[in-house]
């Protein structure tokens, strides 16, 4: 998602990767392999934007977006995915072969009201009737996320209008009527905060507005949708449900001596504007100016429905540098030296991931946590023999579920990880370049082939422990 900013040398890239790799391989948790608690939950993420084809939907706002010369990085757009509207049943069939027992997905909201209200598509929502059944068929447990980004385009205003987010709750309650007699876990939203910064202050996503008042916008709007979206699932689902929200939480640090409060900016625009009034907390002090013509009354009570669990998306930390005149006043600097990089120019930093999860265990009442998205992205081989070997990949894995087995052995309640993603799949603004998957994808036939990581990642699933 471009979120390192400035790109470096290719160069220096390949210097970086050659590093990580040998990092990597002679980190501890290689050498000591690690057990997780019984019940510990392994799975692959993905979402509906980036897998499934755009037949039957009505448009979202990532389909306007790519409309735009020069909006995504290969030319790309969201209309044929990975095709997993079509090929969900092999796709599973590899994710239960390996020994991953849960997926999460999500579900497209113009799919099931094509115009974002209103009537609903009968034929979208049984998509999702299959996908789910299929799941359970297989022993996969599925978690459900409503909204991962494709906002049905029809919605005019978008996130800068408050009817947005009641727009999302009629929606969350249709779904959750529909499949909550099979799914049990359901997340509203994914990353909000990524949501209003890259789509609303830096213009680099859907959207693609760039103001201090639509982020403001974004990210109360949708905090509210949370609330709202949690407490129409609640009214409509059984008893023992399980309601969640899926929040980027990346560590924030000054990436140069003076840049303390780049940092600090960030940590509350990224992190903190999400996780504390989602906990009863009120946002950030610094943006109570942003935030006075939207609050209304009741509307934090309505975002602090405290989540059943909650859903971390952990990719690296963030290295900020002040950014004077710009829509936060922050922006991303370079990592420390030495740090290894993924192929997205992402650091690689596996500590980052316990840093996160002691930090909710201390200050948030150490809530039920599931790693919802980690992965990395590398530039992987062809394939010899059927198999296309990945060690970055999986060097890469290896140290971050080292460091979650560890925070588990801390008393942080983490409960299942899932590596983003199953596919090689659409990267937002990065387009199909960035390969996440532990899968590869052929794009002109759309033919599977597996990648050592997904052997490798079920035999830790099938053991519970990291190899
Ligand atoms: C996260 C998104 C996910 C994917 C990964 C790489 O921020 O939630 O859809 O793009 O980054």
């Amino acid at each position: 998602m471009a979120r390192a900013g400035a790109g470096f040398k290719a160069v220096l890239r390949r210097r970086a990767l050659l590093a990580g790799a040998a990092a990597l391989a002679a980190s501890p948790a290689a050498a000591a392999p690690e057990r997780f608690p019984e019940g510990f939950l392994w799975g692959v993420a993905a979402s509906a934007p980036q897998t499934e084809g755009a037949a039957g939907r009505g448009l979202s706002i990532w389909d306007v977006f790519a409309a735009r010369p020069g909006a995504i990085r290969d030319g790309s757009n969201p209309s044929v995915g990975t095709g997993f509207e079509t090929f969900y049943p092999e796709d599973l069939d590899l994710t239960a072969g390996a020994g991953l027992r849960a997926f999460r997905f999500s579900i497209a909201w113009p799919r099931v009201q094509p115009q974002g209200a209103g009537a609903m598509n009968e034929p979208g929502l049984a998509l999702y009737d299959r996908i789910v059944d299929a799941m359970l068929a297989r022993g996969i447990r599925p978690f459900a996320t409503l909204f991962h980004w494709d906002l049905p385009a029809a919605l005019r205003g978008g996130w800068l209008d408050r009817d947005t987010a009641y727009r999302l709750a009629d929606y969350a309650a249709i779904v959750g009527r529909r499949l909550g007699d099979r799914v049990r876990d359901f997340m509203v939203l994914n990353e909000p905060g990524v949501v209003a910064i890259l789509g609303h202050a830096l213009g680099r996503h859907a959207p693609g507005l760039a103001s201090r008042t639509a982020w403001a916008a974004a990210m109360h709007h949708q905090n509210l949708a949370q609330g709202l979206g949690a407490a129409a699932l609640r009214s409509v689902l059984p008893a023992g449900a399980r309601i969640g929200a899926a929040l980027s939480l990346q560590p924030c640090r000054p990436a140069a001596p003076g840049a303390e409060e780049a940092a600090r900016i960030w940590d509350d625009a990224w992190n903190r504007a999400y996780l504390d009034p989602l906990f009863g907390r009120p946002y950030p002090a610094r943006f109570a100016a942003d935030l006075a013509p939207l609050l209304r009354a009741e509307d934090m009570r309505r975002i602090a429905a405290r989540p059943d669990f909650l859903g971390v998306n952990y990719y690296s930390r963030m290295h900020m540098v002040p950014a004077p005149g710009s829509v936060l006043g922050a922006t991303w600097g370079a990592a420390p030296p030495g740090t290894p990089m993924t192929a997205l120019d992402w650091p690689v930093e596996p500590d980052g991931l316990l840093e996160q999860l002691r930090d909710l265990r201390d200050a948030y009442g150490n809530p039920e946590v599931f790693i919802t998205e980690n992965g990395a992205a590398y530039t992987d081989p062809p394939a010899q023999g059927g198999v296309i070997a990945d060690p970055d990949r999986i060097g890469f894995l290896r140290a971050h579920l080292g460091q979650a087995a560890r925070a588990c052995a801390e008393g942080c309640r983490l409960r299942g990880y899932f590596t983003w993603t199953l596919t090689d799949n659409f990267e937002w603004a990065e387009g199909f370049v960035p390969k996440f998957g532990l899968v590869a994808v052929d794009r002109r036939t759309l033919r599977r082939t597996p990648k050592q990581s997904l052997a490798w990642l079920g035999g830790c699933a099938r053991g519970n422990v990291v190899t």
